[in-house]
């Protein structure tokens, strides 16, 4: 029998920057108006789903019916049509087309810089040196995506120049989507920044892409697949275009967010020294002293368990959808063209899936815990059609990063410091102040 569920109505116009920045209390807050809120942002209606079974519905079961939504929309002049936004039939290919980039075979090779790469930064570590952690956080990312993508010689131009520019790209691209669309083309330095540090990484990426056109080999990086890749109906590759597409959707899509979970984590970690000590258990246990290896993973559950908790604690605000045809939620109906905002910190917050929700426990995925939620209470990584390609490859270099760090070193947070969240389209964090200490 279905369930009549009465969308609440909240007088939303002066909050619609503080719900599409992500503040917690606000979002919070929603729940308590029903399963399905309505929101004023504007002309569209726009419904704010706040329960897993209806998050589920939306992105998995009714998949079909939604595009991205009007969010997603707003980074179409940098993202182009990669994968993040393409649509339908095109979308469906694309995605064929990069699927054998992130096969566990695959994995397993890039597995191998990410291990170097967390190696790398471990190395530069000084005992007793304090640290910024999220900026080495966000560093590491760059470089694990980086290297996965290019191996060539170019390619650690292409890495270095990625480096420089990519969070300009990033920040400054998340406040003008943020933002009315005029002040996108004002004359100010967050435009200017963005333009600029947009138009050095597709000179580079284009460079990239045409030197190894003209060598044409596989390098067993992620690059070779997109163009190597053909549609297995068509026969077709894909232009020089839409392999930058993929390569700048990929940039975007994948280092912040890693980033932003590898941030937190070693925040928790310092805070709960119960937590860290069994992370070094495990870690001694399986490794004994050995960097760690892909085959090395099955046996770091532990590590998986905190690695889930972090992005159960600190997943992305909210996804956008729009309908394009009507929607029955349970009897109340969306119409075609409606909004609609799911969003994975609500859910991951609500008590009713996750009781104490603010507390970090990694017990929570003991077992088979996982296995008894509900459909839609857990979606770091989104669902159905539209879930996070890059899902696996996310995990392992988290697990990977953090036995790297864990086997040899503490991060202790600076006596006096505090870290905070600063929110735009997920909690980053800021402020980490950690100091490296050997572990003996
Ligand atoms: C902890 C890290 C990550 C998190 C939390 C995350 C989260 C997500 C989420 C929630 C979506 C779905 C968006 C939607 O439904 O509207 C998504 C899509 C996507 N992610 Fe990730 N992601 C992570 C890492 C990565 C990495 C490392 C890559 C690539 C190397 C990547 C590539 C993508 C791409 C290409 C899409 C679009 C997929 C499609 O629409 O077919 N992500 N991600």
């Amino acid at each position: 029998m279905s369930v009549p569920v009465a969308p609440g109505r909240l007088p939303l116009l002066g909050h619609t920057v503080s719900l599409l920045r992500g503040r917690a209390d606000f979002t919070e807050a929603l729940r308590e108006h029903g399963e399905i809120v309505e929101v004023d942002l504007g002309p569209v209606p726009t419904y704010f789903v706040t329960s897993a079974r209806f998050t589920h519905q939306v992105l998995v079961t009714d998949g079909a019916k939604f595009r991205k939504g009007l969010l997603f929309e707003r980074f179409r002049p940098y993202l182009g049509n990669g994968l993040a936004l393409s649509e339908g039939s095109f979308h469906r290919r694309q995605r064929r087309m990069m699927q054998p980039a992130f096969t566990r075979d695959r994995i397993a090779q890039y597995a191998e810089a990410m291990v170097r790469a967390a190696t790398d930064l471990v190395d530069t570590w000084r005992p007793g040196e304090p640290r910024v952690v999220e900026n080495d956080m966000q560093a590491l990312a760059v470089t694990v995506v980086g290297e996965t993508l290019f191996s060539t010689e170019i390619g650690q131009r292409a890495i270095a120049e990625i480096r420089r520019s990519v969070f300009d790209v990033l920040r400054n691209g998340a406040v003008r989507a943020l933002s009315p669309a005029f002040v996108a083309r004002l004359p100010i330095p967050v435009n200017r920044k963005f333009d600029q540090a947009a138009e050095r990484m597709r000179a580079i990426v284009l460079e990239v892409i045409e030197s190894w056109r003209a060598e044409g080999a596989d390098h067993g990086d992620l690059l070779s697949t997109l163009l190597l890749a053909h549609d297995e109906e068509s026969g077709e590759g894909m232009s020089d275009q839409q392999v930058y597409d993929e390569v700048i959707t990929l940039l975007t899509a994948g280092i912040e967010t890693s980033a932003v979970a590898l941030g937190w984590l070693f925040h928790e970690l310092a805070q709960h020294p119960e937590v860290e000590r069994r992370v070094h258990a495990e870690v001694d246990e399986v490794l004994a002293g050995r960097p760690v290896a892909f085959g090395d993973l099955p046996r770091l559950g532990y590590l998986y368990q905190v690695v889930n908790e972090v992005l159960r604690k600190y997943p992305i605000w909210i996804l956008m959808r729009k309908a394009v045809e009507p929607v029955d939620l349970a009897g109340t109906v969306l119409p075609a063209g409606a909004e609609v905002i799911v969003s994975p910190h609500l859910v991951h917050h609500d008590p009713a899936h996750h009781p104490d929700p603010e507390r970090f426990d990694p017990d929570r995925w003991a077992g088979d815990r996982a296995a008894t939620l509900p459909r839609g209470a857990f979606v770091p990584f989104g669902g159905g059609a539209r879930q996070c390609i890059g899902n696996v490859f996310a995990q392992t270099e988290i697990v990977i990063a953090l036995a790297t760090v864990a086997a040899r070193w503490r991060l202790v947070q600076v006596p006096g410091t505090r870290a905070r969240a600063k929110f735009t389209t997920a909690a980053y964090p800021v402020d980490l102040l950690m100091t490296p200490v050997p572990r003996t």
